[in-house]
């Protein structure tokens, strides 16, 4: 399954309505959707905004995104958010970022940047996992596994799987007022009792893209690919996993 493939089918558990409502969004509102893939929420923003830029580092899915995704006041760029000021973008009312911050782990750098798009007053939205792999029951060593793997990934500045319970210290060391803050259900990522099985079988697509997984378990992979898929079944499964949201004004 391709990545674009992937991200369409992932994007059917996730509640965007849930958020969006929470948005102190207005008709008139500039929006930037940072990390915006294929502009599923940036076609959605852009029904209750003036005008929504969406930006990615992955040509094909912006290509993509302008094809399946598209509206007259959306525009997509390709671009790297670790260097927004040389996009030349407009100053923005609004800021939306979903799943992308924890590609930064020193993302309180990079939302400085960020913030200097966002004008006095205006809203950000963030949502994020905690503890990806965070489901029970699962053994100790597994469990330590997955725990040393986010140490490595976040040691070497690939990424933080603990981004999500990192989110609201971030905003407010940067004085922002934090309008709404929540842990969203989410059928595939936060959910307790046994998975159905096409939740299992996105879980096994999401684990063989999951390279740098794979490497840092080596033989091991296969044995605690097997049980963290067991886990996600059974009647007294429970995530530890959160999706965190985080609305906040500058
Ligand atoms: C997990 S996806 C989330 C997509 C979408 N926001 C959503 O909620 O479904 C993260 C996206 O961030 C993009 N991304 C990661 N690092 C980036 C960077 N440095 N600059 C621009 N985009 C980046 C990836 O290409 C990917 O499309």
């Amino acid at each position: 399954m391709s990545l674009t493939q992937e991200y369409a089918n992932q994007n059917q558990w996730r509640n965007w309505d849930k958020y969006i409502n929470k948005l102190p969004i207005q008709k008139e509102d500039v929006v930037l959707d940072l990390g915006c893939s294929l502009g599923f929420v940036s076609q959605l923003l852009a029904s209750k905004a003036k005008q929504v830029i969406g930006v990615d580092m992955n040509f094909q899915l912006i290509e993509e995104a302008k094809r399946v995704h598209s509206a007259s006041n959306i525009e997509y760029r390709v671009g790297n958010l670790a260097e927004i000021g040389q996009l030349e973008l407009p100053q923005a009312n609004g800021i939306w970022s979903s799943f992308t911050a924890a590609y930064f782990t020193n993302f309180d750098k990079t939302l400085d940047q960020w913030l200097a798009l966002l004008k006095p007053g205006g809203w950000i939205a963030l949502v994020e996992i905690n503890d990806l792999f965070g489901h029970k029951p699962l053994s100790k060593e597994s469990r330590n596994s997955f725990e040393e793997f986010y140490q490595f990934q976040h040691a070497n500045a690939l990424y933080d799987f603990e981004m999500g319970g990192k989110l609201i210290n971030i905003l407010q060391s940067k004085n922002l007022q934090i309008l709404h803050e929540a842990s969203i259900e989410d059928k595939e990522l936060s959910f307790n009792g046994p998975a159905e099985p096409e939740i299992v079988e996105a879980w096994q697509t999401r684990l063989k893209r999951m390279k740098p997984l794979q490497s840092f378990l080596g033989e091991n992979f296969h044995r605690i690919k097997a049980e963290f898929l067991s886990c996600l079944t059974e009647e007294d499964h429970q995530c530890i996993c959160e999706v965190k949201f985080i609305v906040a004004r500058k």
